[in-house]
């Protein structure tokens, strides 16, 4: 197992298997792939393929041990605003809510999802780059923080506000120059280029020139209150010291907005980005294997470049939100695929394992991400063959290139290691494909939570037009 697992939450059973590859998911002594006390064969049999598995021990263990190592080091409030948008379905926010887990929401839809599952207003913030009047209003009408992300959105929420006559937390999504970052490369994730130029491309955030001139007028709007600086580096890479730049930069600029206006910060959002590594690979071409720092790491670097740069700049230590994604969600998840089709060309040294299972499941795949892969009913026998596995869709649907597999047959099952997090949320139809059911695990308990997308939902959005029905069945 990696690093990850020095952390034990009193009140979680944990399971002992012969081979972990997450603290609730590893190979049992039937050499079978367990996602706690369920069998992957015997959820496979039961619910069918392809199919998503999460564990419910593994998504609260991921929540407490990133809270508390945050929490531990940070000597103002701490709040961790699951990035809903990692893992949206109902069943993981409600358990998020159990456990106090903030959230992020992403659009209108996100912020409806987390509200429905009675997630507390006061802990979710509103991101996005164009939000529509609809978001603005419900944001405002139930006490969501919004970012700021152009200047245009303030008038939006001002007479939004005034309207509705609610007072709105607001906070400013800030384009950091993050100069420091100019020579640190990472994954492409926005681009080319180094760490700062992707993260100056992209369209987020105001720069610093236009937020003072944001800040003054914001103080002019009786119903607002501005209370944070946010900013997100996205997960480009796994140094937790560029995530100390980025708070470093974040607390510099509080300290400039203060001068200029006599803002006084309360909280600083450092969004996300944040992953976790193992010995098998995961993430960006698999760089997080376990060198990958652990989440006490990267607390570390961030709460000491917040409380350092305080102290230098003479600010009151502000409270923390974060917006941990893929940290929580990511290895919480499986992705399950059976085998047919298997071909081979000896005279070029290539083999193909087709699944049931594709990149519209699992989309970064595509992506060039890396997923461990393995025979979830052969999860120990040895490796005797190298092939790509690949899904049924018309792109080249590469789930793994060149992976050191058994030998398998048709009706054997794969499993993908840490689909938890940007799997069922990015999900596609492409090929009219249907989307996986998924089920979620706590102890030797599986439930289905997300339903298996039927045909009957994908063909029944389209609609044929009148006149092109007419024409169609018109008589020859
Ligand atoms: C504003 C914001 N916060 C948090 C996240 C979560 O990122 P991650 O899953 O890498 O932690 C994202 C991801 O896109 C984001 O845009």
């Amino acid at each position: 197992m990696n690093d990850q697992s020095r952390y034990v939450s009193e009140g979680l059973r944990y399971p002992k298997f012969q081979r972990h590859f997450s603290e609730f998911i590893g190979i049992g002594d039937n050499g079978h792939l367990w996602v706690e006390g369920c069998d992957v064969v015997d959820l496979a049999a039961a619910h069918g393929t392809p199919l998503y598995v999460i564990s419910e021990g593994q998504l609260r263990h991921n929540y407490r041990r990133f809270r508390d190592a945050f929490a531990s080091r940070h000597a103002e409030s701490v709040e961790i605003l699951f990035a809903n948008k990692s893992n949206n379905a109902l069943a993981v926010r409600h358990i998020l809510n159990q456990e106090g887990a903030g959230g992020d929401a992403f659009g209108l839809q996100e912020m409806y999802l987390a509200l429905l599952t009675g997630t507390d207003a006061k802990k979710l913030v509103l991101n996005g780059s164009n939000k529509e009047p609809a978001e603005i209003e419900m944001a405002v009408l139930n006490g969501v923080c919004i970012n700021i992300d152009a200047m245009e959105e303030l008038d939006l929420i001002g007479e939004t506000a005034g309207r509705l006559k609610r007072e709105v937390d607001v906070g400013i999504r800030a384009k950091l120059e993050l100069k420091p970052l100019e020579n640190r490369f990472g994954a492409e994730l926005h681009g080319p280029g180094s760490l700062a130029v992707q993260a100056r491309n992209h369209k987020w955030g105001m720069p610093f020139s236009q937020t003072v001139e944001l800040v003054k007028r914001i103080e002019k709007m009786p119903h607002l209150h501005l209370v944070e600086l946010s900013y997100h580096l996205s997960r480009m890479d796994n140094d937790a010291d560029d995530f100390a730049v980025m708070a470093r930069e974040m607390v510099q600029w509080a300290a400039l907005i203060r001068d200029a206006t006599g803002w006084s910060l309360r909280y600083l959002d450092l969004g996300g980005g944040w992953t976790f590594g193992r010995p098998e690979k995961c993430g960006p071409d698999g760089a997080d294997d376990e060198s990958t720092p652990p989440f006490e790491d990267y607390a570390e670097a961030v709460c000491g470049a917040v409380r350092d740069e305080c102290e230098a700049r003479g600010l009151a230590l502000p409270g923390l939100k974060i917006e941990p994604g893929r940290s929580i969600s990511g290895n919480c998840g499986i992705a399950i695929g059976s085998v047919g089709t298997l071909k081979e060309w000896p005279e070029y040294g290539k083999r193909w394992v087709n699944v049931d299972l594709s990149t519209n499941h699992i989309p970064a795949a595509a992506a060039h991400w890396y997923f461990h892969i393995l025979s979830a009913n052969k999860a120990e026998a040895a490796p005797e063959q190298i092939a790509d596995i690949v899904g049924p869709l018309c792109t080249i649907d590469l789930l793994g290139e060149a992976r050191e597999i058994p030998k398998l047959v048709r009706g054997d099952l794969i499993a993908l290691i840490d689909t938890g997090a940007y799997s069922e949320s990015r999900a596609a139809n492409f090929n009219a494909q249907l989307r996986p059911a998924t089920v979620l695990v706590s102890g030797a308990e599986a439930e289905v939570t997300t339903e298996r997308e039927r045909l009957s939902d994908v063909a029944g959005r389209f609609r044929a037009p009148a006149r092109l029905l007419a024409e169609s069945f018109a008589a020859q």
